[in-house]
């Protein structure tokens, strides 16, 4: 069987999906560390958020973000679509009488997947238009003047602009504990599927994979509670 037909035919099966949406989730969690360690320079101020960004936009002369970016969407669509095919497969193996019975049955947490996922998606459309596109908001008219007299994007400013409205804060707050929930059941299920667990390293997984959820919501979350809250404000 040629390589090609190898990797269609681990696909079709369901072990296959089970992987691929492990692998591709492997990618968004470390993506999410990152993106979270890169905005806690936040609390480093104007210039430290600022070289940063500049620093990322800059990557291999402008490319670098646009790899990443790349590399972001595909594991993105490999994990929503995989996942929709998943269940799929599984409801047509079950065939439909049964699938109503195991509909009430369905653990809570696996019900919860489907819908904190689908808002973590919602979530990252508004995300890319508040920030990256920075659709209806005249945040590219932030600027920091350097001391040689040149300019550049003032990230810092954007995020505590953005910030100013509660209910942006409050659609915030409600999307990263959605983020926390599917974080904290995703995290140790990538290493059940994997093969990465025993049933002795287990319950150490599954804590870990809860806290480290609390980190991510905790980290994520006090950036826009500390700006509510004055505790990060505009350069004076
Ligand atoms: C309060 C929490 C967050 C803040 C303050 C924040 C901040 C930002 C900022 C400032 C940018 C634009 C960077 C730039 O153009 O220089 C950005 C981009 C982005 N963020 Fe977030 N972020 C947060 C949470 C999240 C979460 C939870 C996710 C994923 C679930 C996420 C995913 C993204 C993505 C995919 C981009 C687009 C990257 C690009 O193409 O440029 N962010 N974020």
């Amino acid at each position: 069987m040629s390589p090609l037909a190898t990797a269609a035919r681990f696909y079709g099966s369901s072990i296959g999906k089970k992987v691929i949406v492990a692998l591709s989730g492997v990618v968004l969690v470390l993506f999410l560390a990152g993106h979270l360690t890169g905005n806690l320079l936040m609390y480093a101020g104007q210039d430290a958020m600022n070289d940063y960004a500049e620093f990322l936009h800059g990557m291999l002369h402008g490319a670098g973000v646009w790899i990443a970016r790349i590399s972001l969407l595909v594991a993105l669509v490999l994990h929503v679509s995989t996942t929709l095919q998943l269940v799929r497969m599984n409801r047509a193996a079950r065939g439909s009488e049964y699938a109503k019975k195991s509909t009430v049955q369905a653990s809570i947490s696996s019900r919860i997947m489907a819908v904190s996922g689908l808002t973590i998606l919602s979530f990252i459309v508004f995300h890319i238009l508040h920030f990256t596109v920075r659709a209806g908001n005249d945040y590219d008219s932030l600027t920091q003047t350097m001391a040689d007299g040149t300019t550049r994007h003032d990230v810092y400013s954007m995020v505590i602009t953005g910030f100013q409205f509660w209910p942006t804060v409050l659609f915030y707050v409600i999307a990263m504990a959605l983020l926390c929930s599917h974080l904290g059941h995703g995290v140790s299920s990538i290493f059940q599927t994997l093969g990465l667990a025993t049933d002795k390293s287990w319950p150490v997984i599954r804590k870990a994979g809860t806290a480290f959820a609390i980190l991510i919501f905790l980290g994520f979350v006090s950036i826009p509670v500390a700006v509510m809250l004055g505790a990060l404000k505009l350069p004076a």
